[in-house]
């Protein structure tokens, strides 16, 4: 198989830039996101963004309901195991059994271990609520396990690290103010945080805290996900048109000089395949297209006015994110 830049995809594949973890392992910094892909496109376009676009980082989630036809992709593509790079993340409701969460996982993607596990959000849910994603209390409110603590879950993903069922922990959507409560009192630092990075949301102080406490900062949510303003932003336009790429490729690449500089993941979701071969070829492109200025340009959009969280949802808590919408 051949790229449309000439490469096969093995070349190609072995171009994407490697993060190092605090674990040691290598985590390549550009994965497929499969958040809102149905399970009948999951499997062909998990299989295509392997097989033919050349991702090895695959990012799933218990609560994404897709994880059996993600695995079925990754089966499809004929890329041994042993190659992709799988993270998933374990759902507010499980808090109380994480392994349970992660057996259920495992079974669905058809592999015995993950590279990575995240806890999806600091947040615990009541797992015997009114629902088993979203549980609410009788006036509409989520339903929020206030009686569990988080650092009794870390300690179950301690131990399944311990096991050898999981290769790295870290967590997601953990702000700074979360990560200084937590971080004390923890036998193992988190290998990531997991976050809604962006141009209108660069969150630069976070990520140099991330970056001082050698927690890899993952970028989701690149594009400014379903329905993206970020895409039509008339400075990511501009940039795009006078290097020649798209606005995605902008963005990515954004991500990209991040990449360069020190250590970011970014996993971008298309459910379309020339864009899911593109975004991956990205990084790379708006790397050696995008000039320092346009960088310095790119870093401080939000600041003129544009900051906009584009993932909130209505937990009723407060998270410590700056910008969070109440
Ligand atoms: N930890 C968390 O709480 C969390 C939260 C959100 C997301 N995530 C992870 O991060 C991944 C990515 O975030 P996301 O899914 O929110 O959104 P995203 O990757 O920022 O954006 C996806 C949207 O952009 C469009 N798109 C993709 N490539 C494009 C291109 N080249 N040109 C124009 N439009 C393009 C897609 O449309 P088409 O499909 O039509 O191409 C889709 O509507 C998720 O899939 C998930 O794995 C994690």
């Amino acid at each position: 198989m051949v790229t449309n830049s000439g490469e096969s995809v093995e070349e190609f594949t072995m171009s994407v830039p490697k993060i190092k973890l605090n674990t040691g392992a290598e985590i390549p910094a550009v994965g497929y996101g499969t958040w809102q892909l149905k399970p009948e496109d999951a499997v062909t376009q998990v299989a295509y963004a392997i097989k033919e676009a050349g991702y090895r980082h695959i990012d799933c989630a218990w609560g994404y309901m897709n994880e059996a036809a993600v695995g079925e992709g990754i089966r499809q593509s004929g890329v041994p195991r042993s190659e992709i790079f799988i993270t998933s993340k374990v759902w507010g409701t499980w808090h109380r059994k994480v392994e349970a969460c992660l057996d259920e996982t495992l079974a669905a993607l058809g592999t015995d271990y993950l590279d990575l596990y995240l806890m999806h959000w600091p947040i615990p849910l009541n797992p015997n609520g009114s629902h088993p994603i979203i549980p609410l209390r009788p006036d509409g409110t989520r339903d929020i396990d206030t009686e569990w603590d988080i650092k009794d879950t870390w300690k179950q993903f301690e131990a399944l690290l311990d096991k050898g069922k999981v290769r790295a922990i870290g967590v997601s959507n953990f702000s700074q103010k979360t990560l200084e409560a937590f971080l004390p009192h923890v036998r193992t630092v988190p290998a990531v945080d997991q976050l809604e990075l962006h141009v209108y949301n660069p969150d630069h102080a976070l990520v140099a805290y991330l970056h001082a406490h050698g927690i890899v900062p993952q970028a989701y949510s690149p594009l400014g996900s379903t329905n993206s303003p970020i895409i039509q932003d008339e400075t990511v336009k501009g940039i795009a048109d006078r290097v020649g790429l798209t606005p995605a490729d902008v963005l990515i690449g954004w991500h990209g000089a991040w990449i360069a500089s020190g250590g970011r993941v970014v996993i971008p979701r298309s459910n379309t395949q020339s864009r899911i071969a593109s975004n991956i070829k990205g990084a790379a492109a708006a790397a050696k297209a995008l000039t320092a200025e346009d960088i310095k340009t790119l870093d401080g959009i939000a600041a003129t006015g544009k900051q906009k969280r584009l993932v909130t949802p209505p937990w009723g808590i407060d998270l410590g994110f700056d910008n969070w919408p109440q």
